[in-house]
């Protein structure tokens, strides 16, 4: 498994923070991977400090004007970045839902040989449907959905997978986790939520939760992964047991997958 994409069509449930800090936690063990921001919002790219040139976005890519390699940052914690930009956002009114469309992505992964190697690349999507979010499904070894514990949660989950489920008309199913975010132990709320997303997607719901923790969102603010900005916090601690969780369940790897071996 190698491309994970983290999705919710849920709006500000955690997707942005899940893809930053998987990715550090997943650098932090010496593996680089690969982070493409596929959201016009461009949250990733304005966490990781990336001033927006539409030149430079993988809107570029949409537009048949780069390959994918070409739009790759280089960065000094290990991650190798993808950027958006706001017009980013035109793909879906420009471009049609076609098939064509909507492999472009998986095609261009796999032509320029930056996946099938194991290494594990995170695609940030848009909490919208359309072209760059079906792009990703269509693109993705898994599906990474991080759920609000808060109220309607179940609902968002639902709706996901009514969406997902439309795509196995042209897909075979692939795998997909729910990931509990915002997570308070011992609240009704957030118990209500987790016990309820178990019952209706047993097996498919991560032991880990990552905590409601303010270090998080402070992290964010000051363009930190919360690795780095708050080493010995249950933070970094939720995102360690995530990628620990992950690797066990054979859902990434994060050694080399060379075909010579
Ligand atoms: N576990 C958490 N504890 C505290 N704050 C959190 C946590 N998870 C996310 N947040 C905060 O919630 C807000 C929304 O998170 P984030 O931007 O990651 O969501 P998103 O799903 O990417 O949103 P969008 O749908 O707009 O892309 C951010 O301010 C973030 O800092
Ligand atoms: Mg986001």
């Amino acid at each position: 498994m190698t491309v994970i994409v983290v999705f919710n069509q849920k709006g500000g449930v955690g997707k942005t923070t899940v893809s930053a800090n998987l990715a550090a936690a997943i650098a932090k063990n010496g593996v680089e991977p690969l982070v493409i921001d596929l959201d016009p919002q461009a949250h990733l790219t304005s966490l990781y400090g990336v001033k927006p040139k539409n030149h430079q976005s993988i809107y570029r890519f949409f537009q048949g004007a780069s390959t994918l390699s070409d739009l790759i940052i280089t960065r000094d914690d290990g991650i190798n970045f993808v950027p958006s930009h706001l017009e980013l956002g035109k793909v879906d009114a420009q471009l049609t839902r076609h098939k064509d469309h909507v492999w472009r992505l998986k095609l261009a992964l796999t032509a320029e040989m930056l996946s099938g190697y194991g290494l594990p690349i995170i695609i940030d999507c848009t909490p919208t449907l359309g072209v760059l979010s079906f792009s990703a499904m269509f693109a993705a070894d898994i599906i990474l959905a991080p759920v609000a514990a808060e109220y309607l949660a179940l609902n968002g989950a639902v709706q996901l997978a009514q969406t997902l489920k439309g795509l196995e008309k042209f897909q075979a199913r692939k795998p997909r986790r729910f990931l509990i975010n915002r997570y308070t132990p011992g609240q009704i709320t957030s118990e209500t939520v987790a016990g309820q997303l178990i019952k209706h997607f047993p097996g498919e719901v991560l032991k880990t939760r990552i905590r409601e923790q303010e270090a998080l969102s402070a992290a964010v603010g000051s363009g930190a992964n919360i690795f780095d900005f708050a080493p010995t916090s249950g933070a970094a601690a939720d995102f360690t047991f995530l990628l620990d969780e992950l690797i066990e369940s054979n859902l990434i790897s994060l050694s080399l997958d060379l075909p010579f071996e």
